[in-house]
């Protein structure tokens, strides 16, 4: 999910009405595999120590380590036995409310295209490395697995009580880009972080973001940037913690009032903000 400006009204040819497409994994080229291999052994020698715990039983778990673009069948089968959810193939970004229903079916659409071998560090649009490698180790962990499937149905709520942009933001600070303060030190799980090279450093070591505590609220406020690291990173106390913090919360009065307040800039710290670490800036200030 994101900027949906390339999305089209219809499933494009050849695909379900349902937008997915049967994955095809024999079309896959040796040079696509490469860069499935390369790409997962520079993440696989950083993320020990960075990555959540929960992710990297996943990555375990599922076998993401064999060789290869993984198989979409052969993957679905070990995550359904674990938490009953499914990984189906589509063309690129979906609709929204096909994503959602989708999410709320436990079903996780990943993009089925790889980068190229000369885009491995960054790249617009979710391929199957961001979306396997990056969102389905977490799928493995049966806490976050249900806070996936709330956000499914939260997002079909949203989409008619005209809410999306607050909601957006909720996956997009935790989903993509979340924290977590596990007992060993702070821990990156969003996919958007540890699906990339130099944000899994970034997010961590340097001292230009703000690190936050998470508070739904705010986080709902809180602007986004799509095209560079975060300013603002939010850390969740566990996910235990957040699936009651989301699903326990009828959001419906939470949208009227937040359409009352405020959006938030991306680098601003707030007078209640729980601040881990103040950050610099100096990374973003460096951009302009
Ligand atoms: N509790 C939310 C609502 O009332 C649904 C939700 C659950 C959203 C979990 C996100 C994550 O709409
Ligand atoms: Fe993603």
């Amino acid at each position: 999910m994101a900027d949906d400006t390339h999305v089209l009204d219809h499933p494009p040819e050849g695909a379900a009405a349902d937008w997915t497409i049967p994955q095809d994994w024999a079309h896959f080229t040796p040079e696509e595999h490469r860069v499935w291999d390369t790409l997962f052994a520079r993440q696989a020698a950083l993320l020990p120590g960075r990555a959540s715990n929960a992710y990297l039983r996943g990555l375990d778990v599922l076998k993401l380590s064999k060789p290869g673009i993984p198989d979409f069948e052969e993957l679905s089968d070990r995550l359904m036995a674990l938490t009953g959810w499914q990984v189906v193939a589509v063309p690129g970004l979906v609709p929204d409310d096909v994503f959602f229903d989708h999410m709320a079916n436990r079903r996780f659409v990943a993009g089925n295209f790889i980068r190229r071998a000369d885009q491995l560090d960054y790249l617009q649009e979710p391929d199957v490395f961001h979306d396997v490698f990056g969102h389905v180790p977490m799928l493995a962990d049966p806490v976050f697995a249900d806070y996936l499937a709330a956000y499914g149905r939260g997002g079909q709520r949203a989409l008619g009580l005209d809410a999306l942009k607050y909601l957006g933001r909720l996956y997009w600070y935790t989903v993509e880009f979340g924290l977590i303060a596990e007992p060993e030190g702070l821990r990156i799980y969003g996919s958007g972080i540890v699906s990339s090279f130099a944000e899994s450093r970034f997010a961590l070591d340097d001292a230009s973001p703000n690190r936050i505590a998470f508070d739904l609220k705010r986080v709902m406020r809180t602007e986004y940037r799509i095209d560079d690291f975060q300013q603002n990173y939010f850390v969740i106390p566990s996910f235990d913690e957040l699936l009651r913090l989301t699903v326990e919360t009828d959001f419906a009065p939470l949208y009227e009032e937040l359409a009352r307040l405020p959006d938030v800039p991306v680098a601003t710290v707030l007078p209640e903000d729980q601040v881990l670490t103040l950050g610099t800036q100096a990374y973003a200030l460096a951009q302009k």
